[in-house]
């Protein structure tokens, strides 16, 4: 199962003591059945604001976001969401058993929830590890865990948040090799939010970039790339630079006197 995203010119104000903050403003993009967006853009240009909209935990002040065709807040569909911070499992859970929780929420009996579980925890290659604990797991076997969890209750969309920000470069290489082939065994729609342009242009079908104060779409971009992706490609290379250009943390070389 797999649903499609659209969000219609949402804006989002969080109001304080001191008035009201405009986190985003008039964002518009739709994100198609089983497609993979990425959104990248700096610090405070309203990413997580999105992603925690999409979520359902806030409420556009202007605007609508539909999820599989019906306006969220009345949409049944569930959305699987993993965050950035490790203590997101539940601390006094196996890795089993927090798999395992959304499914208990729903009423699914023991042998089959246990099943689905173990599914899951197979494909993000903890099967070794299904009856540990969260805290004797390193970082990056904790966001498996939260991945897998995620997809255990079969949701429509897969919303993250940076989950793998936290991690050293080198896990974080295996686990944007591991979030790849878990959408190409689920064909989930997966909205992925990051700092990191190369992620972006690993992982996404197209890349949506942001702007700051307000946070703003400044442009969608589409990978061109075919799949797997070699980071070390020239192609590869070309995309990053774009993005970087778009992003404005580049600029673009200045031309020869000659030309
Ligand atoms: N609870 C809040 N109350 C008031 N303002 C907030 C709140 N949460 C976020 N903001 C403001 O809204 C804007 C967008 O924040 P948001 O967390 O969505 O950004 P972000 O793109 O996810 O940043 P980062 O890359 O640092 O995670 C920022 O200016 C931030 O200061
Ligand atoms: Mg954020």
């Amino acid at each position: 199962m797999a649903d499609g995203i659209e969000v219609r010119g949402v804006t989002f104000e969080y109001s304080t003591g001191l008035g009201s903050v405009l986190a985003v403003k008039d964002a518009s993009f739709t994100v198609a059945p089983s497609e993979f967006l990425c959104i990248v853009g700096p610090s405070g240009c309203g990413k997580t604001t999105i992603l925690n909209m999409l979520a359902g935990f806030l409420a556009p002040t202007r605007g609508e976001i539909l999820i599989g065709g019906k306006p969220l807040g009345k949409a049944k569909t569930d959305r699987g969401v993993v965050f950035q911070d490790f203590a997101q499992l539940f601390p006094w859970r196996t890795a089993l058993a927090n798999v395992e929780f959304g499914l208990e929420m729903r009423g699914v009996g023991k042998a089959e929830r246990r099943a689905t579980a173990m599914e899951y925890i197979r494909l993000v290659g903890l099967e070794k590890f299904s009856s540990t604990y969260p805290h004797q797991l390193s970082g990056g076997m904790q966001q498996r865990v939260a991945i897998a969890r995620a997809l255990a209750y079969n949701p429509g969309v897969l919303l993250m948040d940076e989950p793998f920000a936290a991690l050293d470069a080198m896990t974080r290489d295996d686990m944007q090799g591991l979030v790849a082939s878990v959408w190409a065994a689920t064909k989930k729609t997966i909205v992925y939010i990051t700092h990191n342009v190369a992620e972006a242009v690993y992982l996404g079908d197209k890349v949506i970039v942001m702007a700051a104060h307000p946070g703003t779409i400044r442009q969608e971009i589409r990978i061109p790339l075919a799949r797997p992706r070699d980071p070390l490609s020239d192609e590869f290379i070309a995309t990053q630079r774009h993005l970087l250009t778009v992003l404005g943390a580049r600029k673009p070389p200045a031309r020869a006197a000659a030309e």
